[in-house]
């Protein structure tokens, strides 16, 4: 359960087929060294209006994310929170895709589990909050992107914004929203943090990005300043991101480790598993856990622990 730190929601609470925040006292500075939380993490769903609709791969997007949904439920009495990041919708974010997606995420809804979701390229922030009315901040702390932070028992996540325009590959976070990050970071040194967005590191040349117009650069054009940040502020440890739908991670230089989540809808190479991830956090670590759709898979079931830098 979670408490949220960017000063327009401390709690929040979504009925009648959306998502469920709520809260429970934050141990932040006590937690033990020992102490651990679990979360789902779950990416790419892009789910369409139609229930039945078959994509790339004959994959049918709601029966996999109605499977995925499944088996999280059924380890709900372990998991602190539930994040989707991003590309919750099929293709351009239109409101029966969130129709049917708030359907799909109703058995975790009812468990009273915390979801947080972030927007990818195939959403759109509109129709979206139409369909999640609770998940728009009053007064959002960036303007024009859906962006929180969550103070949770041992870690803290910083939900972040890479949506630049709708069905264009590439991703940004812009300036307004890197200095609200790193002001939740100076503000919240203590507990390990993990930044949430959609788009992958792409290291972009400088000038090679017109600020108004769409670019064939798939991953996050501001990549660059964001890395910069993230070098002065330790208790970042891990980016969270989905989009080339290619599960993996690695540590950068220093330790900072980048989580690329698999999609739970289709993959773009057949031999790359979808389905989704248990990620359990604690104050020295994550140990990650790929629950694979395909259940013969070779990277189905394997367990990773990485260590904070
Ligand atoms: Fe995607």
């Amino acid at each position: 359960m979670s408490i949220h730190l960017n000063s327009v929601v401390s709690r929040r609470r979504f009925l009648g087929g959306a998502a469920v925040f709520s809260c429970l006292p934050s141990l932040s500075s006590l937690a033990a060294e020992s102490e651990s939380e679990t979360w789902a993490f779950l990416s790419d769903t892009h789910i369409h209006a139609d229930a039945g609709f078959v994509s790339r791969n004959e994959t049918n997007l709601s029966e996999n994310l109605r499977r995925v949904v499944a088996e999280v439920l059924a380890e709900k009495d372990s998991l602190d929170g539930v994040l989707i990041d991003g590309d919750c919708a099929f293709n351009v974010g239109l409101p029966g895709d969130y129709e049917q997606f708030a359907k799909l995420l109703a058995p975790l809804i009812e468990a009273k589990l915390p979801i947080h979701m972030t927007m990818g390229n195939h959403d759109d922030r509109g129709p979206f909050f139409q369909a999640f009315a609770d998940q728009q901040a009053k007064n959002p702390p960036v303007e024009s992107k859906h962006v929180a932070m969550v103070e949770s028992r041992v870690a803290n996540f910083v939900f972040l914004d890479s949506l630049r325009f709708v069905n264009k590959v590439e991703g940004e976070f812009g300036e307004a929203q890197l200095a609200w990050l790193d002001r939740m970071l100076a503000a919240n040194p203590d507990k390990p943090t993990l930044l949430i967005g959609h788009h992958n590191p792409q290291v972009v040349p400088a000038g090679e990005v017109p600020a108004d117009q769409p670019v064939k650069i798939t991953g996050l054009i501001d990549t660059d300043p964001f890395f910069q940040l993230i070098a002065n502020r330790p208790q970042a440890k891990a980016y969270v991101y989905g989009h080339s739908h290619n599960w993996g991670h690695k540590p950068d230089d220093s330790g900072f480790h980048l989580i690329n989540l698999p999609p739970t809808a289709y993959v773009f190479d057949l031999a790359r598993p979808n389905g989704w991830v248990k990620a359990t956090i604690s104050a020295t670590d994550i140990t990650l856990e790929l629950s694979a759709l395909d259940k013969a898979h070779p990277e189905h079931g394997k367990v990773q622990t990485l260590a904070w830098r």
